[in-house]
């Protein structure tokens, strides 16, 4: 939700920071701050709105010669976005700084408290009781204080913390709120996220839920906020490198993560299958063989783009697999009354591997003993550890808010993995997996190939539609989840109102929408629901809806029924859920372009979504 960054070395703290925020700026960026030690107090410079504000106000600053300091990208939860409720926030006497990424659940009694003590509060955030709790502790040694504070606190934080009479380390805290750790020679970093670091180190240790670190420019030390002891931890080596968290000549990053999909796509099976056999090897599914053959039932667990990842794997899953399928929303889930084991498999898919309500799922299965095998594209994030085992999407870092590469990216994982569980059941022979498995390796050249035609459809329809108030979209079987992304993805971007629907919905509600001004985005591929879809078309058609149509190029019957059509060419129905989903992308990002929008980051939302 928030980002952080701090650092601690040889290097001019300013564009180091700023740099980070800028890579940590999809996170949050509604207010942004940063801090450093200057003539033997604290510089603390904030600015209302986007980084690009924060950097003006800096200008004047540029000269600090600080090599140690805090910065931070808000997403507001508490209070509004002003310049007084920007982080970093500060204790009484303005020498003890923190920036925090959570909710501090109790901070109403424990502010109430702290100013009866005597304590003055600055803003209407929940951090800003941190400072003053630590304040209260504060003795002459941070990290005890820091450890004491925390004992009072309920609810999820990364914390980092600065203080102006150690003005040579920094103080990171954990508990459900991610922070990595950076090493380098005579320097070291934390971070909500990786490519914040990427440019300066690959060595990284990520922080666990009840830990604190101690940072200087000689190294890390790390120990347990319950009781101060060390935990030894080894650096782990990442290998995304510092070009992919950048936008390479691309207007966004959303346009540049479309046009990466082949790569991830490629990079998320290659390595896992051998075409030619039909084996699959997933190394480290971390569940047994006998595991997967007592299964009676898979939960796949995730929030937004990746609950339709899941909505789509459900197909492939009980098609070869022959395991019945649920799909949840982890908000749901984690409330319901739940009928789970250990035999029953809970795969939960998250881009970033941090979601609170995809990672909160998780336990709770967890404890009712269900095998936990994720799907994640952050390596070391807090759902791959808490997961018996990871099967990875190898989509790079996705900085655009609205999810394209990493959506694919699980798809195939799913794909694969339903093969691999078919498999060790011997649900599906190893030719058919084989034939499967050629015909996903398809689609990144098929995707590769139709990307700019998709692209110059979607740029003339944004040009005719991109005033409409309304869209529906509408698809069958595989089809179903990809008009839902469809309208997410247009929705979140443009602010157009977008609905997905399952089209034999249509009848039951919706239908009554369709008028001479609605938009209806028809996915039509060559499949065994065609005709189905092809009556569906005729009905909006009859009540004067405009169709746009996605379908198989050479598809005459289709184009003539259509307003607009753009062309997908026939492929294994198996795989058509990725060549739908991308020209669904395009046009998304193109009308959102075509209305002015903010496409990387849109109104009111973050990339991660680590609160509830
Ligand atoms: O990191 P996750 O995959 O767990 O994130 C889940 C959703 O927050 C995410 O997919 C969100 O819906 C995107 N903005 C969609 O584009």
């Amino acid at each position: 939700m928030c980002g952080i960054v701090g650092y601690v070395g040889y290097r001019r703290i300013l564009p180091v920071l700023l740099d980070g925020l800028k890579r940590l700026e999809y996170r949050g960026y509604d207010s942004a701050g940063v801090t450093w030690p200057e003539e033997g107090g604290l510089m603390r410079v904030r600015a209302k709105g986007k980084l690009s504000v924060l950097e003006d106000t800096l200008e004047d600053y540029r000269s600090t010669k600080s090599k140690v300091g805090l910065g931070h990208t808000r997403w507001a939860t508490h209070g509004e976005p002003t310049e007084e409720n920007a982080h970093p926030h500060t204790d009484c006497t303005g020498e003890l700084v923190v920036v925090h990424n959570g909710i501090i659940e109790n901070y109403y009694s424990l502010r109430e408290q702290l100013k009866k003590e005597g304590h003055r509060f600055m803003s209407e955030t929940d951090t800003e009781v941190l400072a003053h709790l630590i304040e209260k502790y504060l003795d002459d040694d941070l990290e005890a204080a820091v450890r004491q504070a925390l004992k009072d606190v309920t609810g999820a934080y990364a914390l980092g913390v600065l203080w102006a009479r150690r003005p040579d380390m920094l103080i990171a805290a954990r508990k459900q709120s991610p922070l990595v750790l950076g090493i380098s020679e005579n320097e070291t970093f934390m971070a909500s996220d990786i490519p914040a670091i990427l440019p300066y180190t690959r060595e990284v240790i990520f922080l666990d839920d009840g830990e604190m670190a101690i940072l200087t420019e000689q190294g890390i030390s790390i120990c347990s906020l319950e009781n101060g002891q060390e935990i030894e931890k080894a650096p782990q080596q990442i290998s995304w490198d510092a070009a992919m968290a950048e936008k390479s000549g691309y207007k966004h990053f959303m346009l540049k993560e479309i046009y990466e999909q082949p790569q991830a796509i490629l990079n998320t099976f290659r390595g896992s299958i051998i075409p030619d056999t039909g084996e699959i090897e997933l190394p480290e599914i971390g569940i047994e063989t006998q595991t997967i053959q007592r299964l009676k039932r898979i939960v796949l667990l995730a929030c937004g783009t990746s609950w339709h990842a899941g909505l789509i794997g459900k197909y492939w899953i009980e098609k070869w697999a022959g395991i019945p399928v649920e799909v949840d929303l982890a908000s749901e889930f984690r409330y319901r009354d739940l009928l789970m084991d250990e035999d029953v498999l809970t795969i939960p898919i998250s881009q970033s591997g941090e979601t609170a309500d995809t990672l909160a799922g998780l336990r709770i299965a967890k404890n009712l003993g269900s095998p936990i095998v994720s799907i994640c594209n952050v390596l070391g994030s807090t759902i791959t550890r808490e997961s018996d085992g990871t099967v990875y999407t190898h989509a790079g870092p996705e900085i655009g808010v609205a999810s394209t590469k990493a959506f694919t990216s699980q798809l195939t994982a799913l794909y694969i993995l339903a093969l691999f569980l078919a498999q060790k059941r011997k649900s599906v022979s190893m030719q058919d997996a084989a034939t499967y498995l050629k015909a996903l390796m398809k689609v990144p050249g098929i995707i590769e190939e139709h990307l700019s035609k998709w692209h110059e459809h979607s740029r003339k329809l944004a040009d005719e539609f991109y005033t409409k108030a309304d869209f529906l979209y509408l698809g069958r079987h595989l089809q179903f989840p990809v008009a839902l992304e469809g309208a997410l993805k247009l929705k979140e971007i443009s602010y157009i109102h977008a609905e997905g629907y399952a089209a034999g919905e249509m009848k039951h509600g919706p239908i009554a929408l369709i008028d001479k001004d609605m938009p209806v985005v028809a996915l039509v591929p060559g499949d065994h629901v065609y005709e189905k879809m092809i009556s569906n078309v005729e009905e909006v058609k009859s009540r004067r809806g405009i169709v746009v149509a996605l379908g198989r190029q050479e598809d005459e019957g289709l184009k003539r029924i259509s307003n607009v059509m753009i062309g997908v060419p026939e492929a294994d129905p198996m795989i058509n859920p990725f060549l739908y989903t991308v020209p669904l992308q395009l046009i998304a990002y193109e009308i959102a372009l075509a209305r002015g929008c903010d496409v990387d980051q849109p109104r009111n939302l973050a990339k991660s979504v680590t609160v509830e």
